[in-house]
């Protein structure tokens, strides 16, 4: 298979600090920033600056780097005491996508296996930052040689949100099955919904298929179904924040609507996540905790108001698509299908 050459590299250690793309300026800027504090890296999570569950993940693990320099001149324990009181806040940026906590728990698990002193521990914390990175990367590609093999000659593929090289080290997950795909068949071409509030699909996904040059039509959310039964929409795949051990799926608000409606047409339904995705400790989707978003992203675009003042807002960020509506997770270590209790099972094992 044709390997597919990406331009883009979303986050990135840089000898003391983090360096990511601020994905807040798209579509009008493709700006790197450097973030230098562990309460920095908190607010680029929690603002959005990096945004996207590996992405986030990684940029988590960057952050106990960051906390970990801070405190270099405490004694080893204390030290030891106050970074996984960091690590754990860390952890609490964003509360759905399970990468950031797995990521965190990698860290955290560094710091307590570690039998070097203050200086060995942080140098130990970056280098397994730069582990999780790289292998990011590698997972992608795995996820996208598996995906492209489902992916029909041709075929239109519609996503939702942004699970590209942007919500990943680079690569992408959904987006590195459209990137494997394309590599050797370059007819295939992409629907992207805008994906409202926050409007990922337009901003992120369009702009980073269009920089590598892979064919790209932008709709609304509410459109898919219309091309779904004009029979312009061959397959779905769509990334994930938090998979449960039964295959119930967190993943942009939205994605639900998606689902039903490519079961009603027939058309197959993929998730593509690493393992790291899969949050074997709970059983269901009912139990994914679901981040409650600002009510100005809903109400403003672009910091105009397009709605009556005082109007009642509900902003859920993500939202849960039961297992029955899912053809398939597309992970690293293959497509996991139904019955997912027990092909989750059996990955993981
Ligand atoms: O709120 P966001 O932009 O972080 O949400 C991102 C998504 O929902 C993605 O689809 C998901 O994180 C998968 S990214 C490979």
């Amino acid at each position: 298979m044709t390997e597919f050459k990406s331009k883009i590299r979303t986050i990135e250690w840089v000898d003391t600090f983090s360096r990511m793309v601020d994905q807040t300026l798209f579509p009008y800027e493709f700006k790197y920033v450097d973030i230098k504090t562990g309460d920095d890296m908190f607010d680029a999570i929690k603002t959005m600056i990096v945004r996207g569950a590996p992405a986030i993940g990684i940029a988590g693990a960057h952050g106990v780097v960051l906390y970990a320099q801070e405190l270099k001149n405490l004694q080893r324990d204390e030290f030891i005491k106050k970074l996984l009181e960091k690590a754990d806040y860390m952890a609490t940026s964003r509360p759905t996508a399970v990468n950031l906590m797995w990521a965190v728990e990698k860290q955290k698990e560094v710091i307590k296996n570690s039998n070097s002193d203050v200086n060995g521990i942080i140098e130990e914390l970056k280098q397994n930052a730069i582990k999780l990175e790289n292998e990011d990367i590698e997972i992608n590609k795995k996820i996208g040689a598996y995906g492209a093999e489902v992916v029909p000659k041709g075929a239109t593929i519609l996503t939702h949100c942004n699970a590209g090289a942007l919500a990943t080290v680079g690569y992408g997950t959904a987006l590195g099955v459209v990137r494997s795909a394309f590599a050797n068949d370059p007819t295939i071409q992409v629907f992207a919904d805008e994906t409202r509030p926050r409007q990922q699909g337009a901003r992120i996904t369009t702009l980073e298929l269009t920089m590598d040059g892979i064919p790209t039509t932008l709709i609304t959310d509410g459109m898919c179904s219309y091309f779904m039964k004009k029979g312009m929409i061959d397959m779905v795949v769509t990334g994930a924040d938090r998979i449960a051990a039964n295959g119930d799926t967190a993943n942009k608000i939205g994605t639900y609507t998606v689902a039903i409606a490519a079961k009603y047409h027939n058309i197959p339904f993929y998730i593509a996540a690493p393992l790291s995705t899969i949050d074997i400790s709970i059983k269901s989707g009912d139990e994914i905790p679901i981040e409650e978003r600002s009510h100005d992203e809903v109400t403003h675009i672009n910091g105009k108001a397009i709605c009556a003042e005082g109007v009642n807002i509900i902003n859920p960020g993500f939202d849960v698509t039961p297992h029955e509506l899912i053809s398939g997770i597309i992970t690293e270590k293959g497509i996991l299908r139904p019955d997912y209790k027990k092909s989750i099972a059996e990955a993981f094992k």
